[in-house]
């Protein structure tokens, strides 16, 4: 079954925020890099290669159904924030709207009764699961540190673990 026009479009779109939540978190990283959170900044420098990871994930979907990869331009993302609680609530509430539009998309595959999309787009909704329970973590540690320096530094170090692979 050739891939709809609709559905074709709708996934070059979502190619398009997975590159742009890639260029967010990048944005993230260098924030933190800056402000000399290293574990903070290597943390998140690993979230964009994974929302890149993301990306290409639908660009050789929609090769191997023969659609055509269409790029869009990126708008430039937030490069500066108040605290690092304020970063990881930004990147909790971004990955609350990813899950929204993936959940459109398997909406709208549905309704064009395209059952391998709507297949494809189940490792998304699972991987959205896993997505708001860790930037949830990370915020509401956060949050209980508070102002105790020490203990936010011990989380920068904790994050500044995370394997590239994960
Ligand atoms: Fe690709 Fe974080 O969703």
């Amino acid at each position: 079954m050739k891939i709809s026009e609709k559905v074709q479009s709708a996934i070059n779109n979502q190619l398009s925020n997975e590159l742009y939540s890639s260029y967010l978190y990048l944005s993230m990283s260098a924030h933190f890099e800056s402000a000399n959170f290293k574990g903070f900044a290597k943390w998140m420098r690993n979230q964009a290669q994974e929302e890149l990871m993301h990306a290409m994930k639908l660009y050789d979907y929609l090769v191997r159904r023969s659609g055509r990869v269409q790029l869009k331009a990126i708008e430039a993302p937030k490069n500066s924030w108040a605290s690092p609680v304020q970063v990881f609530e930004e990147a909790y509430e971004h990955e609350m709207k990813v899950s929204q539009m993936i959940n459109d998309l398997v909406q709208l595959a549905l309704t064009e009764k395209d059952y391998a999309t709507e297949n494809a787009l189940q490792w998304f909704v699972n991987e959205q699961v896993e997505e708001e329970d860790t930037a949830n973590d990370i915020v509401s540690k956060l949050r209980l540190i508070g102002d105790d320096k020490s203990n936010l530094l011990l989380l920068d170090r904790e994050l500044g673990m995370r394997s590239s692979a994960e």
